[in-house]
C-alpha cells in the first residue's frame, strides 16, 4: 500500500480509467498558467510528474525548453511515443525521464516548474512530500514560478463520492462489453484514500480477471501548504479554483491551484 503509487500508475488500467485527461484537458490549465506569468521563448520548463507528457507537448509547442519527469515507465513511454506523432518538430525542445520527483538533483535551472493534476501528496512522511518542494524550490532560478494543481480537501471533505460503479449494467448483457470499475473512497487520519476494483471482461472466458489498486493523498490545506512553501524559499502569489481561473474559495473550489515564485 505505501509505494501504491509505483503500481498503479503504471498500468494500462490508470490510463484506460482517465482518458479524458488527455491533451485537450491540458489545454485549460496550460492556458491559466501562461496567462498569469510571463515567460520568453527558449525558458525552461520542468514538469514534475509528467504522466504521458499531456502538458509537457503544449509547453514545448509554444517554444519552452521542457523536462518531464516521471516515475513510471508505462507512462514516460507513452510519452516518448508522442515524438513520434505531431509533436516531432518540437523533439529538440522535450526530453523525458523516469525519477522519482524526490530526486530531482538540479540547482536554479528552471524558470517554471508544474506539478499537475494531484501529483502532490503522495508520500506516508509530511517530511517527504515537503521534500519535493524543498527540491522544486531549489531547482528554480531565482524569480522563477511554480505551479501546484492539487485537490481541495475542504471541497473533498464534503463532496466525496463514498461508492460508485460504472460497467456493470453492459456488462451482465453480454461478455465483450465494457469493464467494471468499482471505486470506494474514504478519508482517514489526514488522508484520502480510493480503492479501485477492476473486473475485466476477457472475450475468450466466462470470468473476469480481476484487479485491485489503491490511491492514497495527503490532504494538505493552503495554510499547510504557505507554511512549507514559506519555509522552502518560495512566495504564494495567487491561488485559483479551478482550471479557469476563479477565485480560491475554500468551501466551493473544486481545486487548490497555487501559484508560487521563488524568492
Ligand atoms: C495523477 S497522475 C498525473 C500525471 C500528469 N501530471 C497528468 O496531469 O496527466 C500522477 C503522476 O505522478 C507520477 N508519480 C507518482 N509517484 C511519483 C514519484 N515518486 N516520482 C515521480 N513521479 C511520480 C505517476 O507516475 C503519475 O504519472
Amino acid at each position: 500500500m505505501q509505494q501504491w503509487f509505483k503500481k498503479w500508475f503504471n498500468t494500462q488500467e490508470y490510463s484506460d480509467l482517465y482518458k479524458h485527461r488527455d491533451e485537450t484537458d491540458a489545454k485549460k490549465i496550460v492556458s491559466l498558467i501562461l496567462k498569469n506569468i510571463k515567460l520568453k521563448k527558449d525558458s525552461k520548463v520542468l514538469d514534475l510528474a509528467c504522466g504521458n507528457g499531456r502538458h509537457s507537448v503544449l509547453f514545448a509547442k509554444k517554444g519552452f525548453k521542457v523536462l518531464g519527469i516521471d516515475l513510471s515507465p508505462f507512462l514516460i513511454s507513452q510519452a516518448k511515443g508522442k515524438l513520434k506523432t505531431d509533436y516531432k518538430k518540437f523533439k529538440n525542445n522535450l526530453r523525458f525521464e523516469i525519477r522519482d520527483m524526490r530526486g530531482i538533483r538540479r540547482k536554479n535551472e528552471f524558470d517554471l516548474v508544474v506539478n499537475l493534476f494531484t501529483s502532490f501528496g503522495y508520500f506516508e512522511k509530511d517530511s517527504e512530500n515537503f521534500r519535493v518542494i524543498k527540491s522544486i524550490s531549489s531547482s528554480l532560478k531565482k524569480g522563477g514560478h511554480f505551479f501546484l494543481d492539487f485537490l481541495n480537501p475542504p471541497y473533498l471533505k464534503r463532496n466525496l463520492v463514498p461508492f460508485d460503479m460504472t460497467g456493470a449494467k453492459s456488462y451482465l448483457k453480454s461478455i465483450g462489453n465494457p469493464n467494471i470499475i468499482i471505486q470506494v473512497r474514504e478519508i482517514k487520519a489526514g488522508f484520502v484514500k480510493k480503492n479501485i476494483l477492476i473486473l475485466k471482461n476477457l472475450k475468450n472466458s466466462k470470468y473476469p480477471q480481476i484487479y485491485n489498486f489503491y490511491e492514497k493523498i495527503k490532504l494538505y490545506s493552503l495554510s499547510d501548504l504557505r507554511r512549507v512553501f514559506n519555509s522552502s524559499g518560495l512566495k504564494i502569489k495567487k491561488v485559483f479554483g479551478n482550471y479557469y481561473g476563479s477565485k480560491y474559495e475554500p468551501v466551493k473550489s473544486e481545486r487548490l491551484i497555487i501559484l508560487a515564485q521563488k524568492k
